[in-house]
């Protein structure tokens, strides 16, 4: 269906649900709270996540309203087993001019299929189902681990600290820098492979979230896979530098099934072309073997940056 038609139903099916409040707050005591040591293990349980997301019965507890789409928060809840999830519905999807084909949710779920097929599970499993305000995709919470250590950081611009590697110079006042760095952390590594590979236009600091048992997880995967190169991330502190060896292997990997199992799984949600540009970046990864560079004709940088 074209992106217009789909318009109304912004303002019309989902009205209801707008007045509710982003996240539970305390009064809200019916909606369940999600908690990160929960969320965390069905999130390295994608066979049982999968089939609860599928099968489960979905209830729409309330709208994060600073979300640019309807952004639901939901329960999904099968034999017993109640966990949050988030219901992005296609009628609440806003008309992007570079997106025109497809739907938001459609990459969201296959770029999921892109994660399971690296088997890094660096997205939490989501799926394509009806619900409430019709199709969309529905995706596993995880819930933030308070605990967890930054992985962004102003620091010197004489910098950066031994551990962290830079991203960018930033105006943080009149007349003051600072280096805007990330941390030289493996599964920050990984993200950026992945990253390259959906070609995602929006990896900023808030679209990763750090799970309870350590693990990170991308979210919001709604503008990737577009033909032309849109890579814009912040985490280019390994730019130009060999991919690890590992990296290299899940490529390969991808590189097979795209041809194969994981290029039909993904066919029903891109169009040809996004498909073979997709299969074209993995190829260019394994040809440089090295991870990519910021494109000058683009803004490669989120900003604000969180
Ligand atoms: N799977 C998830 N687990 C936990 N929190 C999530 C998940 N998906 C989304 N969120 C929360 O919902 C917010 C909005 O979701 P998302 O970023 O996917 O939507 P969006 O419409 O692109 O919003 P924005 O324009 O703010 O980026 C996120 O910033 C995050 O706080
Ligand atoms: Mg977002």
């Amino acid at each position: 269906m074209p992106a217009r038609e789909r318009l109304p139903a912004l303002n019309g099916d989902l009205a209801p649900t707008q007045a509710e409040a982003r996240q539970p707050e305390a009064e809200q005591s019916e909606v369940p709270l999600a908690d990160p040591v929960t969320s965390a293990a069905l999130a390295a349980d994608p066979e049982t996540a999968l089939r609860l997301l599928r099968e489960g019965a979905l209830a729409v507890h309330g709208r994060l309203t600073d979300a640019s789409n309807a952004v639901l928060y939901c329960t999904v809840a099968l034999d017993g087993l109640t966990t949050p999830c988030v219901y992005k519905p296609v009628a609440g999807e806003r008309p992007l001019w570079d997106f025109p084909d497809g739907t938001l949710a459609g990459r969201e779920v296959a770029a999921y299929e892109v994660s399971a097929a690296t088997g890094w599970g660096l997205i939490p499993p989501t799926v394509l189902r009806d619900g409430p305000h019709g199709p969309g995709m529905v995706q596993l919470w995880v819930e933030p681990d308070p605990e967890a250590e930054e992985l962004l950081a102003l620091q010197d611009p004489a910098g950066p600290e031994p551990g962290w590697l830079p991203i960018v110079r930033a105006e943080v006042g009149p007349g003051r820098t600072a280096l805007l760095v990330h941390r030289d952390d493996e599964r920050l590594r990984r993200l950026a492979v992945l990253d390259a590979v959906l070609n995602n236009a929006d990896r900023k600091g808030g679209h990763w979230i750090p799970a309870a048992d350590g693990r990170l997880y991308g979210i919001d995967h709604g503008v990737t896979f577009a033909v032309a190169g849109k890579l814009r991330t912040l985490l280019w502190g390994w730019a130009e530098q060999p991919v690890t060896e590992e990296a290299f292997g899940v490529l390969a990997r991808l590189a097979e099934s795209l041809d194969g199992a994981l290029g039909e799984r993904l066919r029903p949600h891109l169009t040809k072309a996004e498909l073979a540009a997709a299969a074209e970046r993995v190829a260019l990864l394994r040809r440089t073997a090295r991870h990519p560079l910021p494109s000058p004709d683009w803004p490669s940088i989120p900003w604000p940056p969180v």
